[in-house]
């Protein structure tokens, strides 16, 4: 599904030329006649400034389904490569008349491409799988395509060289995709604005274990594979999808509210780097009662005893890198309202996932005992005003400051004041009405500064100029 219009509203809120989304690569449709369907190009990104080839035009996703086979690295001294091998079956629909469209995929090889059954031609650039369907496709029509790919699994690394995407383990692999890392695993519009609904057959080594999002519908074994297969009916974003891999223990359970929880631990790991997992489901009430309702089918945790250095708000799985700490399981599982339910338009909106994680993790110390909401923004604003810290502008961090210590600590402070500001009342019916009105899309900072002032009935522009905008520690708001 595609919420295009938010981002289009978000584009020009921001001043950028519709021209960014819009542009097609080459426009190679001859003039039609008047109501003829004129064909073109669908662009090779979303328009998202911050990564331009993140996303594809003239296609919106429904439905992916992926068909996995992975047999990880031999033994020491062997190569610190897998094989992954996988059949990835994708229902989408042309938003435009398309002779031709794009996926993203980046370090693997497509085999072969079918649109309706048919074989096509294809081709692959660094980033770009490039798709001639024929017949071409009309506005509006859907289409299932089938796409064929394989090769050898590594260690990809984001633009700030961090681990990520299909990150090669020695005993499997670790799956975190934040922010375009998921076209290291599999074709797909790599960004927030196109969520699909997924489900996952991954198919390793008898004695593995593959943990994907969602529910596990079946585990078959047949001459020495094992098939997981798991149900992610929500909508998500490509970022957030895994399939983790690795020599786990499973936990399952049922909360006394009937959701079901999935937790996957390395059984390498003490038992203390996973206590907190205990905690899920005094945490869901609690975030349920500030937030509403949890919005999917299942959750739970992967906890691998591999590090990527950071954890991530996998959609109903979140993962942990080695030790989910109480206060980083709080802050993965309140993403699951805030960042996948209701996910950035843009990457530069990234401040409404982290503040607000991180707000929440200091709303559950509080409600443990435990430093305050109000001693944690303190502990924010003893920050001197000449420390750099101040000069990131947290609603446009550019692409390496996604995951500046700003973007999570200030975007929590700005949350904090905000809600002194307005109130608890207007401001816990905001974050509710956040994630019902723009549950299961996208939404951006505009879209949140203007629900504010809806909700509160107050003026806020200059409290937001001030904590957003300004490159500077807020004195007065
Ligand atoms: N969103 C993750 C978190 O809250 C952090 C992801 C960091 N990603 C990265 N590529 N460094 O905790
Ligand atoms: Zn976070």
């Amino acid at each position: 599904m595609s919420h295009r219009r938010t981002m289009l509203a978000a584009l020009s809120a921001a001043g950028l030329a519709l021209a960014v989304v819009a542009a097609p690569a080459v426009a190679t449709a001859a003039p039609g006649k008047p109501g003829q369907p004129r064909y073109s190009a669908g662009a090779d990104g979303a328009g998202d400034p911050y990564f331009p080839l993140a996303g594809n035009g003239g296609i919106d996703l429904q439905h992916i389904d992926l068909d996995l086979d992975y047999t990880p690295p031999a033994p020491e001294p062997a190569p610190l490569e897998g094989q992954l091998d996988g059949v990835a079956t994708i229902d989408l629909r042309a938003t435009q008349d398309l002779d031709r469209f794009n996926l993203d995929l980046r370090g693997l090889t497509v085999h072969r491409v079918t649109v309706g059954g048919k074989p096509m031609a294809f081709t692959q650039t660094e980033n770009e799988l490039v798709i001639t369907p024929r017949p071409k496709l009309k506005a509006g029509q859907g289409s299932q395509v089938v796409v064929e790919y394989g090769g050898t699994t590594t260690q990809p690394r984001d633009i700030d060289d961090e681990l990520y995407g299909w990150v090669t383990t020695r005993d499997g692999a670790m799956v975190v995709s934040e922010p375009d890392g998921a076209a290291t695993w599999f074709p797909v519009s790599d960004h927030p604005s196109d969520k699909a609904s997924y489900d996952f057959e991954i198919t390793v080594p008898d004695g593995l274990v593959a943990v994907a999002n969602g529910t596990l519908a079946d585990q078959s074994t047949n001459d020495g594979r094992t098939t997981w297969t798991w149900h992610a009916p929500d909508q998500m974003a490509a970022y957030l999808a895994t399939a983790s891999v690795g020599d786990y223990t499973l936990n399952r359970y049922t909360t006394p509210d009937g959701l079901e929880i999935i937790d996957a631990v390395d059984p390498a790991l003490p038992a203390s780097a996973s206590a907190s997992l205990a905690l899920a489901p005094e945490m869901i009430a609690f975030f349920e009662d500030r937030f509403g309702p949890y919005p999917f089918v299942a959750y739970g945790a992967i906890v691998d005893d591999d590090s990527v250095g950071y954890a991530l708000e996998t959609q109903t799985r979140s993962f942990f890198s080695r030790r989910a700490s109480e206060g980083t399981a709080a802050h993965e599982l309140a993403h699951q309202w805030m960042g996948d339910q209701v996910s950035p338009g843009r990457w530069a909106d990234i401040w409404l996932n982290e503040g607000w994680a991180s707000y929440a993790s200091w709303m559950w110390s509080e409600e443990q005992g435990r430093a305050t909401a109000q001693t944690n923004f303190d502990e924010v604003m003893s920050t001197p005003a000449d420390d750099e810290f101040w000069s990131l502008v947290v609603a446009d961090p550019q692409p390496h400051g996604l995951f500046a210590g700003a973007v999570y600590d200030r975007g929590a402070a700005t949350l904090h004041a905000l809600r002194v500001k307005i109130g608890d009342d207007a401001f816990f019916e905001l974050a509710k009405e956040w994630v019902e009105r723009f549950g299961g899309g996208t939404a951006t900072t505009a879209d949140f500064t203007a629900l504010a002032e809806e909700v509160s009935g107050t003026q806020l522009d200059a409290f937001f100029q001030t904590w957003l905008y300004a490159p500077e520690k807020p004195t007065t708001w």
